[in-house]
């Protein structure tokens, strides 16, 4: 069996625990950042390197920097670089900032100095203090660095927000909403932030990893990017593994990396014996049966082709004694919270929807709660200003699916297999993360 893909690319360099790495360090072993000239140069290298978008989507970075220089050119636009990671679930964002500053701020240079824009918005969670703390610290020590002087000949300005603490103020248009009234919900586009975003100017949002990689490209090439990687998706990722203590970490790997492996990686690995079920891209993406899943390959491509997806690259492991129904109640009760409150499917039906999914976890279900759940869930998709209410859905449909036996016994015969069941009250919910 083959080892766990570590791969250290972004986090190559100065030992982790010594923290942030400084400007001069960075620097030192990285060299300056390359002039672009045009940028589309780096928009080719960027589209051969194959590099997906690690916001969640999965959308390729070349193209995006495209459809923003085609219109950024000339009339100005913005770039907005989303550290927001509302998803509670994951920690590799604020790793990465905390750790690795200058490799987001390059990345944001070199996009601002591709698609044209005179500002950068540095776009973090309030919860991620100490991720926005290093952040502005890495701001401010290449001012000083570089006399006055723009580093690397961007000539956009930076401005830092704290995206409030809100699952959806990561979106997009609610990051852009954010940036132009201070208000993070979502609005309905078109036009898409692409078209028309910050100050109405082309705004090219992309997360935070997403623009460390990008420095690395513009460093060593799409051919250097592309070394790593099993099968048809090229490249390293970061990933947030959370076993059943609770415990996240992140860890930096080879696509392709199986389940697996990736089970392995932490200090006490987690057992397939000992774990009912995987939790795939979050709360925005499916349970899998610990079985079914085990040997499946972190490739975006292969992983596309059977319906699921790495999301913003979450796997958490639940343990064989935790009840799946109490844990998916406990997700749809955030994820109706977290509604901004603006479309109507969105805020009553999961609303509902998590209603009847607690009442199913605590084996107090109605007779028509199950039969509901499935209707109301076709009733709420696509039918928000954003996706919230669709990864809502979904992960709940996958929680049918994977542990329809145990709902129905919930549901039923006002029973539960598990001990830990009943300790594990639903509500009030407590943060996972
Ligand atoms: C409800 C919701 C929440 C999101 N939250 C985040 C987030 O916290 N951080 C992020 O980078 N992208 C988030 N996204 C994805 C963004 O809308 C956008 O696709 C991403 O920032 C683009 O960057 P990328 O192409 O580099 O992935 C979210 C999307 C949705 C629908
Ligand atoms: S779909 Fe939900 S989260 Fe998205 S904008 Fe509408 S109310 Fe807000």
């Amino acid at each position: 069996m083959s080892q766990p893909s570590l791969l250290p690319r972004l986090f190559a360099g100065p030992a982790l625990r010594g923290g942030s790495e400084p400007y001069a360090a960075h620097v030192e072993r990285l060299g300056r950042l390359p002039a672009i000239g045009s940028g589309t140069g780096l928009i080719r290298e960027l589209d051969a390197s194959g590099l997906l978008g690690r916001g969640g989507a999965g959308f390729p970075v070349g193209r995006k920097w495209r459809s923003v220089a085609e219109r950024g050119i000339g009339p100005g636009a913005v770039v907005l670089v989303n550290g927001a990671e509302g998803e509670p679930l994951s920690h590799k964002d604020r790793a990465l900032l905390l750790l690795r500053p200058h490799l987001v701020l390059d990345g944001a240079e070199l996009a601002a100095e591709a698609v044209g824009a005179d500002e950068i918005v540095l776009y973090v969670g309030e919860r991620h203090e100490a991720a926005a703390q290093s952040l502005e610290r890495a701001v401010a020590e290449r001012a000083k660095a570089e006399h006055g002087r723009r580093h690397a000949g961007s000539r956009a300005g930076i401005r830092l927000l704290l995206a409030p603490d809100r699952y959806v103020a990561g979106e997009e248009s609610a990051a852009v909403h954010f940036a132009n009234d201070a208000d993070a919900r979502p609005i309905v586009t078109p036009p898409r932030p692409y078209e028309r975003g910050v100050g109405g100017l082309p705004t090219l949002v992309q997360n935070v990893e997403s623009l460390a990689y990008v420095a690395l490209i513009a460093r060593h090439g799409s051919s250097w990017y592309r070394e790593p990687g099993r099968g048809e998706t090229r490249g390293t990722t970061l990933v947030t593994v959370t076993g059943p203590d609770g415990r996240p970490l992140v860890h930096e790997i080879e696509l392709g990396t199986t389940i697996a492996e990736i089970a392995r990686l932490s200090e006490t690995p987690v057992l397939q014996d000992e774990t009912q079920a995987v939790l795939l891209g979050g709360y925005f993406g499916r349970w899998l049966g610990a079985g079914e899943t085990w040997d499946t390959a972190l490739d975006p491509a292969a992983m596309k082709a059977s319906g699921l997806s790495i999301g913003a690259g979450v796997v958490s492991f639940l343990s064989a004694r935790t009840c799946p129904v109490v844990a998916t109640a406990r997700i749809a009760d955030y994820m109706a919270r977290q509604s901004a409150a603006q479309c109507g499917p969105c805020v009553f039906g999961l609303r509902s929807i998590a209603e009847a999914m607690i009442r199913i976890a605590r084996v107090e279900a109605r007779r028509d709660d199950l039969s509901n759940l499935e209707r109301w869930a076709a009733q709420v998709r696509n039918r928000g200003a954003c996706r919230h209410p669709d990864g809502a859905v979904g992960l709940l449909s996958s929680a049918l699916e994977t542990f329809g036996s145990e709902v129905s016994r919930h549901q039923r015969d006002r029973g539960c297999s598990f001990v830990e069941a009943r300790t594990m009250a639903p509500v009030p919910l407590r943060r996972v993360a």
